[in-house]
């Protein structure tokens, strides 16, 4: 049975898996959530994951019904049981299930859902050509620290990217850029590496800190800084970082060439360095 779930106890199949109609996740999206893969035996930053899953929590007052070592256990015991050599593990918990009403329901017990998939590299291809992205209004809410369950937005800015034949949209808030729809951006502006600063209009992504780590280790002048579109079209190079995407480079946006319009020398450092940190 490798692609397997937990909800809140209970192990099944994904196809078998089920929430009730009246989970708040479902009916207002109510809830948080975590993408996490594994490198082998390894779970990505697993800690970090947990963390921001608590803080998420606790941004929305939910209280987690399983602690930080208790959720390790569940999801090494997933992995195991799913058994694929790279997993792709999503975690998301809810408020709970209780008659539709706005407010918070008195009595309810959040819902934990686990599933565990083979993690799908991108194809090699998107990585030694480089991709397209476009930018777009960020009309998301403006707590996008919290890895929350509405991703409306996000969603639409996605479909919005591939029927343009792009990978990914970027939002941009006041003139500011700030995230992909489920990736965080970065800029290689003469020496320095800029992406936009942590706070509430991004996600901070654990990749994201990850790479401003490897970058600083390497001797990389990196730095985080509001970033504007005008700076993005005469930047050298762009890219993206992301649990699946790892580190992306970026050729072309809203159709114009970025750099010489192929993946730039900084872009493909930081993706051998963060592979190697990876496989050691
Ligand atoms: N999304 N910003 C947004 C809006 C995201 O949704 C994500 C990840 C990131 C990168 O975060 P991390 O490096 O921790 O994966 C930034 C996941 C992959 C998703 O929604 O599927």
């Amino acid at each position: 049975m490798p692609n397997i779930a937990f909800v809140s106890g209970k192990w099944s199949a994904i196809s078998a898996a089920k929430v009730s109609v009246e989970d708040r996740g479902f009916q207002f999206g109510d809830g948080i959530y975590e993408l996490i893969r594994t490198y082998g035996d390894r779970v990505f930053h697993l800690h970090e994951h947990l963390s921001r899953l608590e803080a998420s929590a606790k941004e929305i007052e939910i209280t987690l019904p399983y602690s930080a070592a208790q959720l390790e256990k569940i999801i090494r015991l997933g992995c195991r049981k799913s058994g694929y050599t790279d997993t792709k593990i999503y975690i998301q918990v809810t408020r709970g299930t209780a008659p539709r009403l706005h407010s918070f329901p008195k009595k309810v017990t959040p819902t934990v859902v686990m599933t565990f998939r083979a993690f799908e590299p991108l194809p090699v291809k998107l990585r030694e050509e480089g991709v397209a992205i476009i930018s777009t209004p960020d009309i998301r809410w403006a707590r996008c620290n919290v890895k929350s369950l509405n991703l409306l937005p996000n969603v639409m800015a996605r479909e919005q990217a591939l029927r343009s034949g792009a990978f990914e949209a970027v939002f941009i808030r006041d003139g500011k850029v700030t995230e992909g729809a489920g990736s965080n951006l970065f800029a290689v502006i003469g020496k320095k590496i800029i992406t936009p600063p942590a706070g509430p209009y991004i996600l901070c992504g654990i990749t994201r800190e990850v790479v401003l780590q490897l970058a600083k280790k390497n001797g990389l002048e990196i730095m985080e800084k509001d970033l504007k579109l005008p700076q993005l079209y005469s930047a050298q190079e762009l890219f993206l970082t992301g649990t699946t995407v790892e580190v992306l480079p970026v050729i072309r946006l809203n159709g114009r060439a970025i750099g010489a319009g192929r993946p730039g020398e900084k872009t493909a450092f930081l993706y051998r360095v963060f592979q190697q940190q990876q496989m050691t």
